[in-house]
């Protein structure tokens, strides 16, 4: 096949900046299809994380206010691993701290219209090619088009709805073809109907089958409508978008793209999430060598304040503590986990409410449920590695990496059956035992009664060690690599190339 020329926009990139699973992608995909031949190039914010990993990044262009709202801003140039990347500086947008979305109280930055605005913007001015960048660029005294820049991609690659703008601008043949994933709908990027004028984009914008939505300017639903093609996370999500239950408002829109929108599953960066190689762990550990994930159990409970129990499973989670994760219901539950019985360990941020909860239920309950508030990537491993099972009842998930990284871990993780979730784990029973594909506990329903019995099934089966050890390696043996999702993105482009055509 031939070799794609692929801009690939995002506003996270693990390990430097990483609120949830679209770093890890970020940070994945486009290695592999670095790894597979093809010239991708990486477009992120100039955050201070990702100037102080790339303090030689030498400048690439110098970018004038492209319209009324925008500030002026560079582009530099680096490279992680042979990877291109491209970092949009613009200090007076992205030089903050901490969270790219949030203000240190945890409120979205008022100005994220106009930060995200900007990165939607030059993500499609390099997807405009030569001419576009001559005559934005050409403004500039002194500042010749660098030879770097003298490029246009074939497909410009945009992720969420930080960056789900761009195709407003990319209508033109001449222009890249253009993909929207989507790893979570219901962030859609919703701003005043100023945003129009103040991102430069033109009055006849302004439709409801343009970027407008219910009286707002909404960065995803312009993409949905505009993209050339549109994917999202998983093949079970691409289905239920489409449905009013998850759609948040855009199952119609959706309904009517059915064509063009494709579910790609996730893979797993098998280099940074392998028990074998893990250097946060304890003790390495793979599915022919599992009597050492004891010493990491044993590790954690003593890291977490957990009694040093044997006699019992313990119960992992990982998360961003919000509604979508369902994780409510281990709340709702409570100390009947201790009933069963049973440990818990619990890592995360987010609701305050169930920060709060999490954090009284662990006081209450001292050696035998543990909360660590916060993000810890180390611990985040340690966790997958001593737990032996893995929570994750959430309402609605595009994809989830945290099941995965559980089952290559031999935690068999318990899941509600949506989104990528019921793409991934396989429930336990008598057939899925006998043709060896049972990796873990799906519930239907997300309600407490249900996650109950759940963990009650789970704490007999690990009761039950050669029973728990077949479903253990069921998981750790499936491949979750990258290669294959990353072989479907570029059937994804070459689609995406001739259909713009
Ligand atoms: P989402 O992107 O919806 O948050 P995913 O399962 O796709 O869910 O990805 C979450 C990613 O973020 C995983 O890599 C997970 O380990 C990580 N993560 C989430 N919360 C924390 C935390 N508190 N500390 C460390 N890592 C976390
Ligand atoms: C989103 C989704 C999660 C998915 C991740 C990466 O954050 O909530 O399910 O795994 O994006 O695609």
């Amino acid at each position: 096949m031939s070799r794609l020329a692929i801009l690939f926009a995002t506003a996270e990139m693990a390990p430097w900046v990483k609120t949830g699973g679209l770093g890890d992608v970020a940070a994945a995909l486009p290695a592999a299809l670095h790894r597979a031949g093809h010239d991708v190039r990486v477009l992120i914010p100039a955050y201070p994380a990702m100037l102080k990993a790339f303090p030689q990044a030498t400048r690439l262009a110098e970018i004038p206010p492209l319209a009324p709202g925008l500030p002026a801003a560079r582009l530099l140039a680096s490279e992680s691993d042979g990877l291109p990347l491209i970092l949009l500086d613009c200090p007076a947008l992205f030089d903050r701290p901490g969270n790219p979305y949030l203000d240190p109280l945890g409120h979205d930055w008022a100005d994220n219209g106009i930060r995200f605005g900007l990165l939607s913007r030059v993500a499609a001015l390099l997807g405009q090619g030569d001419s576009a960048l001559d005559s934005a660029l050409g403004s500039l005294p002194n500042s010749p088009l660098n030879p770097a820049l003298d490029w246009r991609p074939d497909v410009v690659h945009l992720n969420d709805w930080q960056t789900a703008l761009a195709p407003a601008w990319l209508q033109d043949r001449g222009c890249a073809a253009s993909i929207v994933t989507v790893h979570n709908i219901a962030f859609q990027g919703n701003f005043g109907a100023s945003h129009l004028h103040a991102l430069g984009l033109p009055a006849h914008a302004w439709r409801f089958d343009g970027v407008e939505f219910h009286g707002q300017l909404s960065f995803l639903k312009a993409g949905l409508q505009l993209a050339t093609l549109i994917s999202t996370v998983s093949p079970t999500y691409a289905r239920e978008i489409q449905d009013e239950a998850f759609g948040y408002g855009l199952a119609p829109l959706l309904r009517h793209r059915a064509d063009a929108l494709r579910g790609i599953l996730n893979g797993v960066d098998n280099a940074l999430w392998n028990p074998a190689t893990d250097p946060a762990l304890a003790a390495p550990y793979a599915a022919n060598r599992l009597a050492a994930k004891r010493e990491n159990k044993r590790a954690l409970q003593s890291e977490m304040g957990l009694d040093a129990a044997v006699d019992r499973p313990l119960f992992g989670i990982i998360s961003r503590l919000t509604e979508q994760k369902g994780l409510d219901l281990v709340l709702t539950l409570g100390e009947g986990i201790t009933h069963l019985p049973a440990q818990l360990a619990i890592l995360g941020s987010g609701d305050k409410t169930m920060e709060a909860g999490f954090r009284q239920l662990a006081e209450r309950h001292p050696g035998q449920i543990a909360f660590k508030h916060g993000f810890d990537e180390a611990l985040a491993h340690r966790i997958e590695a001593g737990a032996d099972s893995f929570l994750m009842p959430s309402r609605f998930e595009p994809c989830g990496l945290n099941q995965m990284y559980s089952l290559r871990y031999g935690t068999p993780p318990i899941v509600r059956a949506t989104g990528g979730l019921a793409d991934t784990v396989v429930d336990v029973s008598a057939a899925t035992l006998a043709d060896k594909t049972a990796n873990g506990f799906v519930i239907d329903e997300a309600t407490p009664h249900a996650l109950w019995l759940a963990l009650e099934r789970a704490t007999r089966c690990w009761h039950d060690r050669k029973l728990w050890q077949g479903i253990q390696q069921n998981g750790m043996r499936r491949d979750f690599s990258w290669a294959h999702a990353a072989e479907q993105y570029i059937a994804l482009y070459h689609d995406a190339i001739a259909a713009h055509h």
